[in-house]
């Protein structure tokens, strides 16, 4: 595998880093998950400008122009073998003597790609659905952020896996109502179904801005779907007749089974099937462009 490392592409074994980088030190750092489909980068342009937020929320430079991020992902794609492909983009605020600030004056940040073969998620997951479970949401209030230090993410998805399941899906409480609301997945973004109607939580500071979590929002509105974006309470996903998962890598599944019981009959439904079809025609049709 060749990655991307501070303007040279490398064997990953000859790729090195300095044990005082801080991403290494602190997490301190930002990164995109990018689909190649049939060689081509998927919405790069939506993930560059996702990423400019991240820069700015942790107030480290861009690196590099979008000319330049486009170039880099190319030369990297183009050698890495692969139809379809996900890419790693991870810039740190770059190696410097152990202190919390920010090195001043400020050192070379640390840019680093690197690009995994994309499977297609496998058509026995696409039959039966996921199962997942809820946990409290005990991360801090900068989620639109996709920071690189998700160890809170790791646990929360540690959980989900120790309990057989995909994925777990996040509970905030509600200071104003005492209420509780679902904010997204430990990698991923959920919906809600109900009576025909999808339900999507606000692009605010207690989640990631989803790319795919966007396109399915289109394709929504473009298909005459019934859309609320609102706050999802976690009685709702319960009740729910159908949940979904979207992510870069997952693109869009169905949850049928949460904590234990079914969503709605426990089958993937009817907005699954339609939003499932929706999204690989808009995939297919993206890339023949
Ligand atoms: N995760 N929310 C969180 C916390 C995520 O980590 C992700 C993606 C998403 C979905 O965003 P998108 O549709 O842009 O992939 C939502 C990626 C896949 C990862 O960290 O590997």
């Amino acid at each position: 595998m060749t990655i991307y490392l501070n303007g040279q592409y490398l064997p990953i074994a000859e790729a090195k880093i300095s044990v005082l980088d801080r991403g290494f030190i602190f997490g301190d750092g930002v990164y995109e998950v990018i689909p190649v489909y049939s060689r081509r980068p998927f919405r790069l342009e939506e993930h560059l400008r996702r990423l400019q937020h991240s820069l700015d929320g942790i107030r480290l430079a861009n690196p590099h122009s979008n000319a330049e991020w486009v170039a880099i992902v190319d030369g990297l794609v183009a050698r890495n073998a692969g139809e379809d492909l996900y890419l790693y983009l991870h810039i740190t605020r770059g190696a410097a003597r152990r202190d919390h600030a920010f090195p001043n004056p400020p050192v070379a940040p640390t840019v680093f790609l690197m690009s995994n073969p994309l499977p297609a998620p496998p058509a026995e997951l696409l039959a039966s659905g996921i199962a997942c479970i809820t946990a409290p949401d005990n991360r801090w209030l900068r989620c639109d952020i996709k920071s690189i230090a998700l160890l809170p993410n790791v646990l929360l998805r540690q959980m989900a896996v120790d309990a057989g399941c995909a994925e777990t899906i996040l509970i905030r409480p509600e200071s104003m109502t005492g209420g509780e609301f679902m904010t997204e997945g430990a990698a991923s973004n959920i919906f809600a179904v109900k009576n025909g109607t999808l339900l999507a939580p606000p692009k605010d500071n207690l989640m990631l801005p989803g790319i795919t979590y966007d396109v399915v929002l289109e394709l929504a509105a473009a298909n005459g779907i019934p859309c609320e974006v609102r706050r999802v309470t976690k009685e709702e996903i319960f009740a729910a007749d159908e949940l979904l998962l979207t992510s870069s890598t997952k693109e869009v599944l169905a949850i049928t089974q949460l904590d234990g019981k079914p969503v709605g009959n426990g089958k993937p439904g009817a907005m699954f099937a339609r939003l499932h079809k929706l999204y690989q025609d808009f995939k297919r049709d993206v890339m023949r462009a």
